[in-house]
Parts: structure tokens; C-alpha cells; sequence
């Protein structure tokens, strides 16, 4: 298929002034007001035509993460490029359905799935369950049964591998929860052999976020190329390897993988297998794709230091936060000369962790005045929450001159729709 080119303009600035591809950022914050996650269509398509090139002639299947950004509209455009999906919920399931996306081209993962959320992703014929313990296998079993179906499923091995990120998203080691022990997969296996509600197709595997170096996927693929020969040995043919994702990218001073040497990696561990290859990217296809704006409310100084507090805070992006995350952070109009500061940029809850920079150089900026954090189209929109009794913030998609509310503002309606009060 040839595929349209399209111009990439990103988030760049025209006169001191951060345009969003070929719209002024002032129009849409103008319309919208702040905070608000804005992305760019043309970014994304083209994080994602570069994945795909890099994995062209291959047997694959890029299987978008799901967790990383859940907006309808976003998975909508991943899934008109073809892109499969990777979900951890029956509720990403159904978000996938409603935008688009093919079922067939759909693993579940993850450690907790409900009866209910198996039912439903069983009943619409996904393409493989990735299975991470005997009791799921069990569970999976069951409701097979009482559905009169067959369940595809991958075994998750955790190939006890340290990812080399921050420990919260490291999930390939043996202390994680994730995975079954790669030593038991044999058993396990046999276990089920004369099971009919189960059809075994592969193996998965996934040790983390944010990786920077290909060290710890060779240690795995190494790992997981092995336990593929040996089941070979004993007869079990593996149809289908699913390496997760985990790429990580440039925040600050990161130096990400090259997509060209990560797909070589695959080729050279997994091309003898005539197997098809899944893979789980969710950060890397997002990366640059997205921004968060948010307006300067107050300008503070406390013994010297300075503070701005600004009108977006942890509960809009709770990564500095939680995984001391850098994000650039970057005022919408730089077009005149100002003095730079070390400045703590923060939010308004009453949290002192509600903070998305600290001891950041940026330039005195006057209240009213906005600022883009950059880096914010992963696990950003995803993450947020309503703690403090806040309205999540608004999204929206930029193509060209033209822009769409992807998603409003949520009302003061909206955060109390579930709540009763006592008779
Ligand atoms: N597959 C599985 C089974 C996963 O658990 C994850 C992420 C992915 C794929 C996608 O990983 P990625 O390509 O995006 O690195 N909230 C954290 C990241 C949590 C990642 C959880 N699992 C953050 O903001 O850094």
C-alpha cells in the first residue's frame, strides 16, 4: 500500500511564537482554555509509518499499548494505519471496538482479567490472550467452556531480566508480579496439552518502559529464542512471539534505540523460527506527538526560590511526580528577550509531590502567560485523575489548519454523575 505523504511540522515555533503543525496554540487555548493536552496528527502517523518501515518484510504486528493514551480519537487513527492493539482491561477493550480497531488484531495482557472481562473479549474473538499464571490459564479454561469456544492463547514468560529504568517500571525481573517463571513454562504446557477449550499459539514477553539501551532485550530475546528451540525440540510448534514493548525516548538527556538496530535484534534472534512476531509499543509511537499546555496562574517566591504555580498539575500529569520524570517545559511565546531563572514549576493541589518541574531555567514569564510541556502524548491524558475534585482537562487533534475537541473538558456535571447522597 503507498502511503500518502504527509508535511510533519510538529510543535514548533513561528516568530518566538509555539505553533501546534499550522495552527497558532493561542487560537485553540483562546477556544478551549487550559489545561488542555493538544497532539498532532501528522507526528503521530508519522511515528507510526516509522515503526512500521523499520519492521517491513517481517512477519509482524504492531500491537499499539493501549494504556499509553486511550483516547478514542488516538486509537482510531492508530488503527486506520492497520495498527493491532495490546489491552490490559475490558474497559480498553472496549474503547478499542468503539474507535475502529479489528479484533483480530487484538492480545489482552495483563495479570487480573475478570471472568467478565474474559467473557467479553472471548465472545468477540480477539487474537490471543497472553496468559501470565496456571490459575488465568484455569479461569480462561472456564469460560471457554460455558461459551462452547476455543481460547488462543500465549504463556507470558518473565525472563528474569532487569530492565535498566525506574524501578516502577520494571516488570521483567522474578520479583514482578508479571510472567510465569520461564523454568516452568515446559510443565505448564503439558499441563494443558489435552485441554480443548485452550489452543496454545506462542509466547509473550515484556520487561519494561522507558528503555534506553538494547542490552536488556538481548538478554531476553536470548532468553526467549532459547525456550523457543526447546519447545521446538520437544514438539510444540510457537506461532506467534510477542516481545512487548519498552521503547524508550528522549526526554531530556536519553539517547533512545535506534528502530533500525532494535528490528535487526529481532531478526536475528527470532527470523529462523518462521513465526509471526507481535510487539507492544505504546511510548515510542506517541513520543513527540503530543503536548500539554497550561497557563502561569501566580508567580511566587519563597527564600529565594521561585515558584510558578500554573494551572495543570499532578493530577493532569502525575509523572514528574510519580517516576521523577523531566519533561521540557517550554513558554508558548518566547518573542521577546527575558532573564531565566531557576524557577519550581507546580500545580495547585495540595500535595507538595503536585509539581512538574523543579529547579527548571526558564524565563520570567507574567501571569496569564502559557506554558507547553512537551513529551505529554504518553501515559499523560491516561494517567490523569479527578483527585482534588478537578475537571480532567480537554484534548485535541491538530491536522494541518484544522483542529478538533477530541475530547471536552469534563463539567462539575460530569465529576459527580456516580455519587448519591444518603437518604
Ligand atoms: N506491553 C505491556 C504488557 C506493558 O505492560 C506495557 C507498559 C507496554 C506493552 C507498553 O510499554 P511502552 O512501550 O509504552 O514502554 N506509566 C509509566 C509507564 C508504564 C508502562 C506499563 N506497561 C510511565 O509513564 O512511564
Amino acid at each position: 500500500m503507498k502511503r500518502k505523504e504527509i508535511k510533519v511540522k510538529g510543535f514548533a515555533r513561528r516568530d518566538g511564537l509555539l505553533w501546534g503543525e499550522d495552527v497558532d496554540l493561542r487560537t485553540i487555548t483562546g477556544k478551549i482554555g487550559t489545561p488542555c493536552f493538544i497532539y498532532s496528527r501528522p507526528v503521530l502517523l508519522a511515528n507510526v509509518h516509522r515503526f512500521q518501515e523499520a519492521f517491513t518484510g517481517m512477519n509482524a504486528l504492531i500491537c499499539f499499548a493501549v494504556k499509553a493514551n486511550r483516547s478514542l480519537a488516538i486509537l482510531q487513527t492508530l488503527a486506520q494505519q492497520g495498527l493491532g492493539f495490546d489491552l490490559v482491561s475490558g474497559g480498553e477493550l472496549e474503547a478499542v471496538l468503539r474507535a475502529g480497531g479489528c479484533p483480530q488484531r487484538l492480545i489482552y495482557s495483563g495479570v487480573g482479567k475478570t471472568r467478565d472481562e474474559l467473557y467479553r473479549a472471548l465472545s468477540r474473538g480477539i487474537f490471543q490472550f497472553n496468559v501470565e499464571s496456571k490459575e488465568e490459564l484455569e479461569g480462561i479454561r472456564q469460560c471457554a467452556k460455558e461459551l462452547g469456544c476455543c481460547a488462543p492463547v500465549a504463556l507470558r514468560v518473565n525472563p528474569d531480566v532487569e530492565a535498566a529504568t525506574h524501578p516502577y517500571i520494571g516488570t521483567g525481573s522474578a520479583q514482578h508480579k508479571f510472567g510465569i517463571d520461564l523454568a516452568e513454562i515446559p510443565s505448564l504446557l503439558e499441563t494443558f496439552r489435552g485441554w480443548k477449550e485452550i489452543r496454545f499459539q506462542g509466547l509473550a514477553c515484556h520487561i519494561g518502559s522507558q528503555i534506553c539501551s538494547l542490552r536488556p532485550f538481548h538478554r531476553a530475546f536470548s532468553r526467549m529464542a532459547q525456550l523457543v528451540r526447546d519447545l521446538r525440540t520437544a514438539g510444540v510448534r510457537v506461532k506467534t512471539i510477542d516481545l512487548g514493548g519498552g521503547l524508550g525516548v528522549r526526554y531530556h538527556r536519553e539517547k533512545p534505540l535506534c528502530l533500525k538496530k532494535y528490528a535487526e535484534l529481532i531478526r536475528k534472534y527470532f527470523a529462523p523460527f518462521d513465526a509471526m512476531i507481535l510487539m507492544e509499543p505504546g511510548r515510542r509511537l506517541m513520543e513527540d506527538a503530543g503536548i500539554l499546555v497550561t497557563r502561569l496562574l501566580y508567580r511566587k517566591e519563597t527564600r529565594g526560590k521561585q515558584f510558578y504555580i500554573v494551572d495543570a498539575g499532578m493530577n493532569d500529569l502525575i509523572r514528574p511526580t510519580l517516576y521523577q520524570a523531566w519533561h521540557p517545559i517550554l513558554p508558548i511565546n518566547l518573542s521577546a528577550k527575558r532573564k531565566v531563572r531557576k524557577t519550581d514549576v507546580v500545580g495547585p493541589l495540595c500535595e507538595t509531590g503536585d509539581f512538574l518541574a523543579k529547579n527548571r531555567l526558564l524565563p520570567e514569564m507574567e501571569p496569564g502567560e502559557e506554558l507547553a510541556i512537551l513529551q505529554a502524548a504518553a501515559y499523560g491524558y491516561a494517567q490523569s485523575s479527578n483527585y482534588n475534585a478537578r475537571c480532567r482537562a480537554a484534548e485535541i487533534m491538530i491536522t494541518g489548519k484544522t483542529w478538533v475537541e477530541i475530547r471536552r473538558r469534563e463539567t462539575l456535571d460530569d465529576l459527580f454523575r456516580t455519587e448519591v447522597l444518603l437518604p
